[in-house]
């Protein structure tokens, strides 16, 4: 298969790949445009910026990052190799990639499996078991963050205590917050809109508190979660708009290869937008600046959350 960006069909299996990456409460902040039709740019959506729990538009840049990783896949595992520039133009500060699918070139089968599986990847806030990752996926889940330039560093015993009253801390914090809380409500209260977190995707509360999970006013009952749940942080040696696009392309080519092998993965990720939220800095890391919280296990497959139609991605 060849991809054409003249062809209507060519352009909208690259859109629908970019618009299953995962996003901050399922803003899909993204937009596309064909550029000379030669060119698939990345574009911020102003209108899904979170404001109040995102000043410095970091999450945005990483769920954007996110989507310019699946469409590199989309255009790799069409036979093209896109070259990728990364906020190529400083009058346009809201554009923040452009992809040209260049000179053809066989697909190479991790290419094709990682892009196979962009539909089946999913957040999940539900109990893992206590089963451990073993070693050999450990390894795979580093390697694809430092092949994206990113770090994943797997805490400890006292690092994952310490994150995880972190987090604690850090969403009574945000809970007391007015703006950040009107924030979350439109985006995950039932019926507030047609994209968003829906309470099917929100998970059970703990048994035992707290739950190694974000609290999105979960709906579903109680539940037992891992005793030990096994976090890790992506990190970034830069803390710029630059190091937010390469941590949510890391994000995703970890998030995909973690799936490969049957791994779930959710995000603990308040004690990051509360350092944005009041300016301060990184709460834990001294190996790079920390952009995701991440939480790992094997868990059940659930449903998806809603995805906005590709046609409405796309901008002139
Ligand atoms: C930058 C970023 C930050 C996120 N933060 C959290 C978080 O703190 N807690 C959480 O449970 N999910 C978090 N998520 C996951 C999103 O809520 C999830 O990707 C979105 O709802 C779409 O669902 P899906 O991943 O199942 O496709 C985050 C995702 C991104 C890209």
């Amino acid at each position: 298969m060849s991809v054409s960006l003249a062809s209507e069909f060519g352009v909208r299996r690259l859109l629908v790949a970019a618009g299953q990456a995962p996003s901050v409460l399922n803003t899909q902040p993204w937009r596309f445009r064909v550029a000379r039709g030669e060119c698939v740019e990345v574009l911020t959506d102003p209108d899904r910026r979170l404001r109040a729990s995102d000043p410095r538009g970091r999450n945005q840049y990483v769920s954007c990052g996110a989507a310019l990783f699946n469409l590199r896949l989309a255009v790799r595992t069409a036979g093209r190799r896109p070259m990728v520039w990364l906020l190529p133009s400083p009058e346009e500060p809201g554009l923040l990639a452009a992809v040209r699918p260049a000179g053809t070139s066989p697909v190479p089968a991790v290419y094709r499996e990682l892009y196979d599986l962009i539909p089946i990847r999913r957040t999940s806030r539900h109990p893992f078991t206590d089963r451990v990752l073993p070693r050999a996926v450990l390894a795979e889940l580093r390697q694809a963050a430092s092949r994206e330039g990113a770090g994943l560093v797997f805490l400890d015993r006292h690092g994952t205590t310490d994150i995880l009253d972190y987090a604690v801390m850090a969403e009574d914090e945000l809970g007391h917050d007015h703006d950040y809380r009107a924030e979350l409500a439109a985006w995950t209260m039932p019926g507030a809109r047609h994209d968003g977190m829906p309470s099917y995707v929100h998970g059970p509360h703990g048994l035992r508190d707290p739950a190694p999970v974000r609290d999105f006013g979960r709906q579903g009952g109680k539940a037992r979660f891992e005793e030990r749940p096994q976090l890790a942080v992506l990190t970034t040696m830069g803390d710029r708009p630059i190091d937010w696009l390469r941590a949510g392309q890391a994000l995703q080519r970890v998030l995909l290869v973690a799936t490969k092998h049957g791994v779930s993965a959710s995000f603990l990720n308040q004690p990051l937008d509360l350092r944005d939220m009041r300016g301060r800095r990184d709460p834990h890391h001294h190996r790079g600046h920390a952009q995701m919280i991440i939480r790992f296990g094997y868990g059940p497959h659930l449903p998806r959350s809603p995805r906005r139609p590709a046609t409405e991605l796309e901008i002139a």
